[in-house]
């Protein structure tokens, strides 16, 4: 592992947020008096009744609930958008790049947001959604998809936002889990050239979710798509009968602001839900720490709205900040692998945000198409999803920022509603692949198999020990589910499901997830899920899947399955169920190596051994790195799964 260390660079070295013992102070005082502190980081946002409490939240059994800022008053589109109206109405809110290096870019000023947000509420309030209504959307990487978020939240309304890239039973899935009786989609979406068809996969959702009355349809295409009358409504008609104006709704601090499906080790995917004012700050807060935004910066988070990154880092974070936030359409590399940094020179990017596996596929295309472009602007990276490994930190570092630029590696999860462990630009001396250091009020702590805190320089299981504002509070419909998935394992504290390594400088490297859910690409993906997903075809008998270490993807998926009696395996079939998980699941779900297998690893009392599943699919076959198969009610299974592992 890489001990190399990048002190805080000269841009940063003054005129930062926090230098590094400011940083200290804050991170002790957040700690040591937590209620005083999070009172003066509350005056952040514009609230209609300021709180008097802050943390009434409690990881015990007996007295269990998470709860911040309970009798605060507010709403999060009017701290997203009209307060900032007097000091900067005219300044650019969101920059709009589309998917073509050909088409033109759209700015919308604070004040055009407002009018675009508030007519969208209208439409919505003329549609029906009332407070505490669930709205599902499934759009592109669109403008409208900031302002759908946020005119939702101008009237209290829940929205669940499912990732563009989800198939048509993915979607269905989600609008019944949580009953939603409203969607908002687009007539297609557009994608490094290709048309997504996202009202025909809504049209094929909704077949089984009887519950929707409503569907909002955004033209962004101008594709021809079939509308069901009574039930369709196009949002640029129904906008144009409207009013530019809509009252807020006041909200209390706890209403809930967004539902977001993220997989788990087990089961179906689970409805994570976030509320409105502790996750308001928690965006707002870290935005501001992490990229030390200034006035006139213009920043880019280049993830998709579909995923949490989107939810915090595009659209409440920054906006909270009164930021310009540039939202991008397309993919990284398409039409060609100096796409991105086009668009950075194009819009004078200060602070771009992004992932490993973009940077690991731009890497392999050469430095060249880096070279070619100017990158001056730059003066901050960000990246996040996955470990960032040495390799990708340094190409990062030195061809993109010219080692200029800090790595802000920001750690965190759709639970956790913002970053947890990341530098800062001014404070943080940066090691390769490490994540630092806490944001203010998380208590991270290392633990071993039974629950014991290692201190000092330790791996073991991540867990936080106390709650913080952007935590999530349940999963929908299922509060029993959300204190069993987090806080049983290591009772009275909150389980993330990474594993880390505290180093003798305190710094935090984390390694991966220690439980079933594998990493694709960024994209956090249930074994159990795809698994499901195969086992519904008809010639497959059992399934098990696994994740392997891919080059790009930084995980890819390996499938196990075995046929039922009378399937003959073959590359046809091996086809036919790649694209069948495709369908049921969606493109990031694709299985990279499917292995059939006559039979799985079972312990005699019949559970899959996926100790031994992962060692092989990472090719690690010596009886050593197998271990004890004794155990296994049939060893001679191993034998025939060595033979015959697909090269991935
Ligand atoms: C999982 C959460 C965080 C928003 C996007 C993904 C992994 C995330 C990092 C990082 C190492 C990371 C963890 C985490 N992860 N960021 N900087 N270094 N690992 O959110 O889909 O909820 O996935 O992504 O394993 O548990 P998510």
């Amino acid at each position: 592992m890489s001990e190399d260390f990048f002190p805080v660079p000269q841009i940063w070295a003054q005129g930062a947020l926090m230098d590094r013992a400011a940083r200290e102070a804050d991170y002790a005082r957040s700690i040591a008096d937590s209620h005083e502190y999070w009172m003066e980081r509350a005056q952040r946002l514009d609230w209609i009744t300021p709180p008097t409490r802050s943390n009434d939240s409690s990881f015990a059994e007996s007295d269990f609930g998470i709860s911040w800022f309970a009798d605060g008053v507010l709403n999060v589109s009017v701290n997203c958008i009209d307060r900032h109206l007097a000091e900067r109405g005219d300044q650019t809110a969101i920059i709009w790049e589309p998917d073509s290096p050909d088409a033109s870019p759209r700015r919308y000023s604070y004040n055009d947001l407002h009018a675009q947000v508030c007519r969208f509420a209208n439409v919505l309030k003329g549609a029906g959604v009332t407070k505490g209504d669930r709205v599902t959307i499934y759009l592109p990487m669109i403008p409208e998809a900031a302002f759908a978020l946020l005119a939702c939240a101008r009237i209290g309304a829940i929205h669940s936002v499912v990732f563009g890239g989800f198939s048509p039973e993915a979607l269905c899935g989600r609008i019944q889990d949580c009953d939603s009786r409203f969607v908002i989609t687009a007539d297609e979406g557009c994608r490094a050239g290709k048309t997504v068809p996202l009202k025909a996969n809504v049209d094929a959702a909704l077949k089984d979710c009887p519950s929707v009355k409503r569907v909002i349809v955004v033209q962004a295409t101008g594709g021809d798509v079939a509308m069901a009358p009574g039930r369709d409504l196009w949002l640029h008609e129904e906008a144009a009968k409207v009013a530019a104006d809509c009252p807020p709704e006041p909200m209390r601090a706890e209403d809930p602001l967004f539902i977001l499906y993220t997989s788990g080790s087990t089961g179906k995917p689970k409805g994570v839900l976030h509320t409105s004012g502790g996750y308001l700050l928690w965006a707002g807060l870290t935005h501001e720490l992490c990229f030390d935004y200034r006035p006139g910066d213009i920043y880019w988070c280049a993830a998709d709205i579909g995923w949490v990154t989107g939810h915090s880092y595009i659209v409440y974070g920054p906006l909270a900040n009164g930021a310009t936030t540039l939202m991008y359409e397309g993919v990284p590399n398409h039409p060609t692998p100096a796409r991105i940094w086009q668009v950075v020179d194009r819009h004078q990017v200060q602070t771009l945000f992004t992932a490993p596996t973009a940077l690991r596929a731009l890497m392999k295309e050469g430095d060249a198409h880096v070279k070619a472009t100017s990158r001056a602007s730059l003066r901050l990276l960000g990246t996040v999803g996955e470990p960032i490994n040495p390799e990708a930190w340094r190409w990062y570092h030195q061809v993109v920022g010219e080692g200029r630029c800090p790595i802000i590696d920001t750690w965190w999860q759709t639970e956790t509603g913002g970053a947890m462990i990341a530098p800062m630009p001014g404070a943080t001396d940066l090691k390769p692949g490490s994540a630092t250091f806490p944001m203010p009020g998380v208590v991270p702590q290392i633990v071993d198999a039974e629950g014991a805190v290692l201190e000092g320089a330790a791996e073991g299981n991540l867990v936080i020990a106390q709650s913080w504002p952007g935590q999530m509070r349940t999963v929908w419909g299922d509060h029993d589910r959300f204190f069993q998935t987090y806080f049983t394992t290591f009772p009275g504290k909150y389980t993330t499901g990474d594993g880390a390594r505290r180093d003798a400088d305190g710094y935090y490297w984390i390694t991966g997830r220690v439980d079933d859910v594998i990493n694709v690409s960024g994209h956090r993906m249930g074994t159990a899920e795809v698994e499901s997903a195969l086992v519904l075809h008809e010639s497959v008998a059992e399934a098990a899947v696994v994740g392997f270490p891919h080059d790009i993807k930084g995980q890819g998926i390996y499938a196990y399955v075995t046929l039922n009696s009378g399937e003959e395996p073959s590359d046809a079939l091996r086809k036919t169920l790649a694209t069948w998980v495709r369908r049921e699941i969606g493109p990031i779900a694709t299985p990279d190596a499917i292995q059939f297998a006559p039979g799985l690893p079972k312990t005699r009392s019949g559970k899959i051994m996926r100790r031994i599943l992962r060692k092989i699919a990472e090719g690690e076959v010596s009886a050593q790195a197998l271990g004890d198969t004794s155990t296994l009610a049939d060893p001679a299974v191993v034998d025939n799964l060595v033979a015959n592992r697909q090269a991935g």
